[in-house]
């Protein structure tokens, strides 16, 4: 009976820092491209950045952790 009660909580727990974590990764800004602007000063396109940045397609700057994002900019412009 305890190990099961126990168990609840702990799945309770994680679910609830994986949670807060996913809003918190939404509200946060990544680097901004503006750090290397003669690299980025032509991109404007999601599909640009992902020609430089997919993990899966060689990479020629560090890949991103999230290919399926829209709206690059939005995060990586300021
Ligand atoms: C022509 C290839 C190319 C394109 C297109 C490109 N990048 Fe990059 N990006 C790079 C390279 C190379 C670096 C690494 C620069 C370095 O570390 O010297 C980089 C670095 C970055 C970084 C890390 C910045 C930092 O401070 O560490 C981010 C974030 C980034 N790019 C996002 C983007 C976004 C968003 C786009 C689309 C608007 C984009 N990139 C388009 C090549 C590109
Ligand atoms: C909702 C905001 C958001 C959007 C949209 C977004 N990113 Fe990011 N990005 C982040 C955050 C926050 C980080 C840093 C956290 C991490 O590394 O997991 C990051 C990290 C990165 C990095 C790694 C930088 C490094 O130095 O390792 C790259 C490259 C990148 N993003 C590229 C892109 C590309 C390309 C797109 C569009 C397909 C994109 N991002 C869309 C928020 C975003």
């Amino acid at each position: 009976m305890k190990k099961i009660r126990k168990q609840i909580l702990w799945t309770a727990a994680v679910l609830f820092l994986s949670g807060c974590a996913h809003t918190a990764y939404l509200g946060f800004h990544g680097k901004s491209i503006k750090s290397f602007p003669e690299i980025h000063k032509s991109a404007v396109s999601d599909t640009q950045c992902l020609g430089c940045h997919d993990p899966d397609n060689n990479p020629q700057g560090p890949p991103t952790p999230h290919p399926d994002f829209i709206g690059c900019l939005k995060c990586h412009n300021d």
